[in-house]
């Protein structure tokens, strides 16, 4: 048993959460840089400023990557150490660097997956309104133009943008991301627009620039249902929760996906937004639904719904057993079947699951080994699940397990660990932790070490 032969296994990394040099070569600023030096907005005042050092070492990451077998990597750019003022003067040594990490990972066998927001949107951006600003759109498609005329000749797998939900409903809904911002409901309804039409926009701008047929898509974070059984009921009533606009907060999935993918806002929102929507310009939804190629999906926990007595869904309590990362999020690895498996029925298109992974309470044993049996434990289940949903007819593109590296947990600062690769943050030293080895047998037999059996999962080699 193995995964399909086209299949990508790959890792994931983000510009803020590991590039630090935030002030090298002209970069300009971040949101997040100017957030995490904001006294108590991030756990112990931690900042973006060094991260993993990944800007000076990358060299070294790609080299890890490489002997982990690992085929692709998805990573994102910062759009401030390319433009350091959002739109207008280029910085070359900050493109530069995105030039030279593509040629590595290309000298390496490793196929780029380029990210175009991952959450630092541009200080002097955000100074001048940022998502709230009409022009977001126009700055996106700028900034989207830079790098694919640089990059597209090499890069044929982009997204847009990285979870809409979070850096809104975190960012902007409740404070506690960059900027910090707790805003009315009827403006978080105007950022989401500017946020679908930058998507729209950015995959005009990859068409008409890429020489070749690029792969495009974007990776919103999963609001995963899980039906309580596998009775048709229990499993209908799962579907209509994944895809209802409940309550007047981002965390929904059809609010961001149904204009991109269906070309048009829900039903159920418009008729309980009505008083609160933005003005829908004429070409909007044409723009913000162009045609992708993929359904990306950062999956991490699910809830339990089943059926009420008139069919409709029932929000269950969690269940007493339920493990929970160090994160404490909950962990619900059958997300990873029945999230891809709704989203391809609802949205036709394959599915790339450009996020999956847990933080664990990793340290340095005596020996200097990282030993992380929960992850390999949770990363095999997973994979188990998504395996499922590939064998009962959902198409399947690749697996990105985030992360590489421990690395910059937004407000969380370093203090959660997601990396298969453990960071020493005093030193930078790298560390290969136990679950790092298994991805490399996982890799090296498509699959087949996470799927063997319950005992072999955990075989050392
Ligand atoms: C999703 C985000 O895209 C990523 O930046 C973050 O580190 C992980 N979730 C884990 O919280």
């Amino acid at each position: 048993m193995t995964f399909p032969d086209t299949f990508a296994w790959g890792v994931a990394t983000a510009s803020a959460q590991i590039e630090g040099a935030t002030n090298l070569d002209g970069r300009g600023l971040s949101i997040w840089d100017v957030f995490s030096h904001t006294p108590g907005k991030v756990w112990l005042n931690q900042t973006t400023d060094i991260a993993c050092d990944h800007y000076r070492r990358y060299k070294d990451d790609v080299a890890i990557m490489k002997a982990m077998g690992v085929q692709a990597y998805r990573f994102s750019t910062s759009w401030s150490r390319v433009l350091p003022e959002g739109a207008g003067k280029i910085n070359a040594p900050g493109l530069d660097f995105y030039d030279r990490l593509t040629d590595e990972l290309l000298a390496n066998g490793i196929t780029p997956w380029l990210t175009l927001y991952h959450w630092d949107l541009p200080y002097e951006l955000h100074c001048r309104g940022g998502w709230l600003n009409p022009d977001m759109p126009h700055w996106f498609a700028a900034y989207t133009d830079v790098i694919t005329k640089r990059l597209s000749d090499r890069i044929h797998h982009w997204m847009t943008i990285n979870e809409p939900q979070c850096f809104v409903g975190l960012g902007y809904e409740r404070g506690e991301h960059a900027p910090g911002y707790k805003l009315p409901f009827r403006e978080l309804l105007r950022i989401g627009h500017h946020v679908l039409l930058s998507h729209g926009r950015a995959v005009q701008t990859i068409r008409a620039n890429a020489p070749q047929p690029a792969q495009i898509g974007l990776a919103p974070h999963a609001i995963n249902k899980i039906p309580a059984t596998e009775s048709p009921q229990d499993i209908a009533a799962a579907r209509d929760a994944m895809f209802a606009f409940k309550d007047k907060t981002c965390w929904s999935n059809c609010w961001w996906l149904d204009p991109i993918f269906l070309g048009r806002y829900p039903d159920d929102m418009l008729a309980s937004c009505a008083e609160e929507m933005p003005r829908i310009g004429a070409n909007d939804m044409e723009i913000i639904s162009q045609p992708v190629d993929f359904f990306g999906a950062n999956i991490y926990a699910g809830s339990y719904v089943k059926a009420g007595p008139d069919g409709k869904p029932i929000e269950m309590p969690w269940r007493t057993n339920l493990s929970l990362s160090a994160f404490k999020f909950v962990m619900t690895p059958e997300t990873l079947y029945w999230s891809p498996r709704f989203y391809y029925e609802r949205y036709g298109k394959p599915i790339c699951i450009t996020e999956s992974g847990m933080s664990n309470v990793d340290s340095v044993c005596l020996d200097g080994n990282v030993r992380d049996p929960e992850r390999i434990d949770y990363n095999a289940r997973c994979l188990r699940h998504l395996w499922r949903a590939g064998q009962e007819g959902t198409p399947l593109i690749g697996y990105f397990h985030w992360s590489l590296l421990d690395n910059f947990e937004w407000s969380e600062g370093y203090k959660e660990r997601l990396g298969l690769v453990y960071v020493d943050f005093d030193t930078q030293q790298r560390i290969w932790k136990d679950s790092a080895r298994w991805y490399q047998d996982v890799i090296a037999t498509n699959g087949a070490r996470a799927l063997a059996s319950d005992a072999d999962v955990f075989r050392t080699t």
